[in-house]
C-alpha cells in the first residue's frame, strides 16, 4: 500500500503532503491544479521515470518549479508498505546534475545510488516500470483506450501488453532469414547449373593422360639434349683451340714480315754510310788537331778582347779629362772678361769716394749736434732770464728777447731737419761701402782662380795630340779580334763536321750489331712458324662441324622449351578444371546445408506461431476467467451475462454476452453498450488485463475515468468504484475534475486548488 507522498518544488507543488488510504483515493480539482503530477511523482519515486519523461515529452529539468519563482531542484518522498515492512524512497532532481536517490526500510538506510534504488524496489514489489505503466498506471483519458483504437493498432498494443509482440518479431525475423537463405540457395543453384560436372571430369582424365605422355617425351628429349650438349661443348673447345693456334700463326707471320723489313732498313742505312767512304783514322787525327787549334784561338781572342777593353777605358778617360779642361778654359775666359779693363781699380776709387762722403756727413752731423745743444741752452736761458740778456747781462730792449727766442727756435728746428738728412746720408754711404767691399772680395777670389787655370790650354792641347794614336790602336785591336774570331768560327765548323762523321761511324758499328741480333730473332721465328700445323682451312672445317651439331642441339632445346610450355598449359588446365570441380562440389555441399537450415527455420517458425497461438489463447482465457469472476461484482444487472475478450487473426474484440430469444450470444461491446456500460466493460477489461500481467495486483490508477461518460454512466461508475472495486484491488487512485466522484462511498477525497491566474502553487484540502 502507498501510504503517503511528499512533493517539494515539483511542478506546481511548492510543498504538498498527501496521505493515502486503502480503497478508493479521489484526487479532485480543476484543470491544471497539479493532480496528474502526483501520479507522475509516484511513478518517479518508485522507478525513477514516468511515461511523459520516458517518451521524451518532458525533460528532467522541466520538473523543478519554474514559476512564479525558478527552483533549482525538486524532491519527492514516497512511503509504502510491502509485506510486513514500511519503506521510504526519496529522489531529488537537479537542473544541471544527475538525480540522487535514497531508500530506507523501517527507518534504516538501504540504498543510495539511483539505479540500485530502482532495482531494489523492483525486487521488493516484484514489479518493473514496464509492467507498472501497462497494468497499473493508465495515463489520463485511457480507460476505454482499447475500444478507441483501430484494428491493427489494437492488436499490436494488446500483444505488446501481453508480451506477445516478441513472437511476431521473431516470426518476422525468421521469415526474412528463410527468404535470404532461399535467395542464396537460388544463386548457388544458378551457379551450379552453369557448371557441367561430367564434362569437367572427362576433361580432367583426358588432360591427365596428355600430361603423362608429355612428361615421358620431355624425359627422352632431355637425355638427347644432354648428350648433344656435351658433344657441342667438346667441338666448341676444339674450335677455340684451333682458332687460337691459327691466330698465333698469323701473329708470327706478321712479326716475321716486320723483322724482315727492319733488317732491310738497317742494311740500307749501313750501305749509305759505307758509300760515304769515311776513314776513321783520318777523322780522329783531324779532330785532335782542330780541337788544339780551337783552344789556342779562343785563348788569343780572349786576350785581344781584354786589351781592347783597356784601350777603350783609357780613351774614355782621356776624353773625360779633355772635356773637363775645356770647361775650365771657358770659365777662365769668363773670369778674365769679368775682372778685365781695370774693374778692381774702379771699385777701389768708388770705395774711397764713398768713405770720404761718409766721413764728411759724420763730421757735419757732429758740429750740427753741438750747435743744437748750444741753441737749446740759449733758449732755456732766454726763458729763465726774462728781462736780462743771458750773454751780455743787459736789460733787453722792448721785444728783443722774443725776437731772439724766435730766431733761435727757428734755427734749432732747421738744424734738426738737417741732422736727420745727415743721418740718412751716413747710412746710405755705409751700405754702398759694404756692397763695394763685397764686390772687391769676389773679384779678388776670381783672380785666385785664374792662377789655378794657368796651364789648362796647354794640357788640353797635349791631350788632343794623344787622342788620334790611341783611336788608331783601338781600331787595330778590333781588326785583329775580328780576324781571330772568323778563324775560330772556321775551326769550330770543321770540328762539328768531324764529330758528325765520327757519330756516323759509331752508328754503323751499332747497326752491324743490331742486324746480327735481329737476324738471330728472325731465324727463331721462322723455325717456330715451320712447326705450326693449324691453318684457316682447318679452323673453318671445325667451325662447320660445330655449326651442324649445334643447330641439331638447338632444335632439341626448342622442342623441350615448347613441350615444357605446353606441359605448363596442360597443368594449368588441370588446375582450372579441378578448381571448377571443387567449387561445384562446394556449391552442392552449400545447397544441401542451406536446405537443412531452411527446413529447420521453417519448423522453428511453425513452432513460434504455434506457441504464440497457445500463449495468446492461454492469456485470453486467463483474462476471460478473471472477467467472468469480476463481472457479476462490477455489474449488478442481468442484461449482460458477461464480457469477454476474443482473439482473432488480426484483432482483439471486447464482447458482451446478451440473451436473445433465450439464446446466449456474444457481440462487440461497442455495438450494444451505452457509454456507462462501455466504461464499466473497459474498466473490467483493464483490471483483468492488469491482474493477468501482475498476478498480485494491489494498485490501480485511473486518470479521468469519466471522460466521454454521460451522467448515467458516471452514476454507474461511482457505484462500481465505491462498492465493488475495493473488494478486488487493495488501493485505487482516481484523478478527476468531476465533483460528482466525491460521492464515491468510503473514499479518501483530496481536493486540489490553484490560483492559475497568478501561476500560484497547488493547495491541498484533505479531510
Ligand atoms: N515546472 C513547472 N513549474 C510550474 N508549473 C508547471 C511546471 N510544469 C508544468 N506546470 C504546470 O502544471 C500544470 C499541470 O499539472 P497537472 O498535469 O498535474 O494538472 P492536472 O491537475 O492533472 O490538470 P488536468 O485536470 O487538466 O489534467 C499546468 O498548469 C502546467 O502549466
Ligand atoms: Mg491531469
Amino acid at each position: 500500500m502507498i501510504r503517503s507522498i511528499e512533493l517539494i518544488n515539483w511542478k506546481t507543488h511548492r510543498h504538498t503532503k498527501l496521505e493515502f488510504r486503502k480503497g478508493v483515493n479521489v484526487l479532485i480539482g480543476v484543470m491544471g491544479a497539479g493532480k496528474s503530477s502526483v501520479m507522475d511523482a509516484i511513478s518517479f519515486s518508485l522507478f525513477g521515470t514516468f511515461p511523459a519523461l520516458k517518451q521524451g515529452r518532458i525533460k528532467l529539468d522541466g520538473i523543478p518549479t519554474n514559476r512564479p519563482r525558478v527552483e533549482e531542484d525538486s524532491e519527492v518522498r514516497l512511503t509504502f508498505d510491502a509485506g510486513q515492512d514500511t519503506y521510504v524512497v526519496s529522489r531529488k532532481v537537479f537542473k544541471n546534475k544527475k538525480s540522487e536517490a535514497y531508500l530506507e526500510r523501517n527507518g534504516k538506510h538501504l540504498q543510495t545510488q539511483s539505479e540500485r534504488v530502482t532495482e531494489e524496489i523492483e525486487s521488493i514489489l516484484k514489479l518493473d516500470y514496464d509492467t507498472f505503466s501497462r497494468a497499473i498506471y493508465s495515463e489520463q483519458n485511457r480507460l476505454d483506450y482499447f475500444l478507441q483504437l483501430r484494428k491493427g493498432e489494437r492488436k499490436r498494443e494488446i500483444d505488446q501488453m501481453l508480451g506477445l509482440d516478441h513472437f511476431a518479431t521473431v516470426e518476422e525475423n525468421t521469415t526474412s532469414l528463410i527468404n535470404s537463405i532461399k535467395n542464396l540457395e537460388k544463386e548457388d543453384a544458378q551457379l551450379a547449373s552453369g557448371i557441367d560436372g561430367a564434362a569437367i571430369r572427362d576433361s580432367i582424365s583426358k588432360i591427365k593422360g596428355e600430361i603423362s605422355q608429355a612428361e615421358k617425351e620431355a624425359l627422352e628429349n632431355g637425355e638427347k639434349a644432354k648428350r648433344l650438349g656435351e658433344e657441342v661443348d667438346a667441338i666448341r673447345s676444339d674450335v677455340e683451340k684451333a682458332r687460337d693456334e691459327n691466330d698465333k700463326r698469323i701473329k708470327i707471320e706478321k712479326e716475321i714480315a716486320e723483322i724482315e723489313s727492319t733488317i732491310k732498313a738497317k742494311k740500307n742505312e749501313t750501305k749509305k754510310i759505307n758509300d760515304m767512304g769515311i776513314d776513321g783514322k783520318v777523322v780522329d787525327a783531324e779532330l785532335a788537331e782542330s780541337t788544339g787549334r780551337e783552344h789556342k784561338l779562343s785563348e788569343s781572342s780572349a786576350k785581344i778582347k781584354k786589351e781592347e777593353i783597356e784601350l777603350q777605358k783609357s780613351l774614355a778617360a782621356l776624353h773625360e779629362r779633355m772635356d773637363l779642361n775645356t770647361k775650365k778654359i771657358e770659365e777662365k775666359r769668363r773670369i778674365e772678361k769679368e775682372i778685365g779693363n781695370g774693374a778692381v781699380e774702379e771699385l777701389y776709387a768708388k770705395l774711397k769716394e764713398c768713405s770720404e762722403k761718409m766721413e764728411k756727413a759724420i763730421a757735419e752731423a757732429a758740429s750740427g749736434s753741438s750747435r743744437a745743444e748750444e741753441l737749446k741752452e740759449l733758449i732755456a736761458e732766454l726763458d729763465r732770464h726774462k728781462g736780462v740778456c743771458p750773454v751780455c747781462e743787459r736789460e733787453f730792449e722792448e721785444g728783443l728777447r722774443e725776437r731772439l727766442l724766435k730766431k733761435n727756435k727757428e734755427e734749432l728746428e732747421s738744424l734738426k731737419g738737417k741732422l736727420v738728412a745727415l743721418k740718412q746720408e751716413t747710412k746710405r754711404s755705409q751700405d754702398e761701402k759694404e756692397k763695394i767691399e763685397s764686390q772687391i772680395k769676389k773679384l779678388e777670389k776670381l783672380s785666385g782662380r785664374l792662377e789655378e787655370y794657368k796651364d789648362v790650354e796647354r794640357l788640353v792641347e797635349s791631350d788632343r795630340k794623344m787622342v788620334e794614336p790611341m783611336v788608331k790602336k783601338v781600331r787595330d785591336t778590333e781588326e785583329l779580334l775580328k780576324k781571330n774570331e772568323s778563324e775560330l768560327d772556321g775551326v769550330r765548323d770543321k770540328i762539328r763536321e768531324l764529330k758528325s762523321k765520327h757519330e756516323t761511324l759509331k752508328r754503323k758499328a751499332e747497326l752491324d750489331k743490331e742486324i746480327v741480333a735481329v737476324e738471330k730473332d728472325l731465324a727463331k721465328k721462322l723455325e717456330e712458324h715451320r712447326s705450326m700445323k693449324t691453318d684457316q682451312d682447318s679452323v673453318d672445317a671445325l667451325q662447320d662441324r660445330f655449326n651442324t651439331k649445334n643447330s641439331e642441339y638447338q632444335k632439341v632445346l626448342a622442342i623441350i622449351q615448347e613441350s615444357s610450355k605446353s606441359l605448363r598449359m596442360l597443368k594449368q588446365q588441370l588446375k582450372d578444371r579441378t578448381d571448377q570441380l571443387n567449387s561445384l562440389i562446394e556449391i552442392e555441399k552449400r545447397i544441401k546445408a542451406r536446405k537443412g537450415q531452411e527446413d529447420l527455420l521453417i519448423k522453428f517458425k511453425g513452432a513460434i506461431i504455434e506457441t504464440e497461438g497457445l500463449l495468446r489463447n492461454r492469456l485470453v482465457s486467463s483474462i476471460n476467467s478473471i472477467l467472468d469472476s469480476l463481472w457479476p461484482g462490477l455489474y449488478p444487472y442481468g442484461d449482460y451475462v458477461g464480457v469477454k475478450l476474443n482473439a482473432y487473426n488480426d484483432d482483439y474484440s471486447l464482447e458482451a454476452g446478451i440473451t436473445i430469444d433465450g439464446k446466449e450470444q456474444w457481440v462487440a461491446v461497442d455495438s450494444v453498450a451505452s457509454g456507462g456500460e462501455r466504461s464499466i466493460a473497459s474498466l473490467a477489461m483493464r483490471i483483468a488485463l492488469g491482474m493477468t500481467i501482475v498476478p498480485n495486483l494491489k494498485w490501480i490508477i485511473l486518470d479521468e475515468p469519466t471522460h466521454n461518460l454521460d451522467s448515467a454512466g458516471i452514476g454507474k461508475l461511482i457505484e462500481v468504484l465505491g462498492e465493488k472495486l475495493p473488494d478486488i484491488v487493495e488501493q485505487i487512485f482516481i484523478i478527476t475534475h468531476d465533483e460528482s466522484l466525491k460521492g464515491i462511498s468510503y473514499a479518501n477525497v483530496i481536493g486540489f486548488e490553484r490560483d492559475k491566474n497568478n501561476s500560484g502553487s497547488t493547495a491541498i484540502m484533505q479531510n
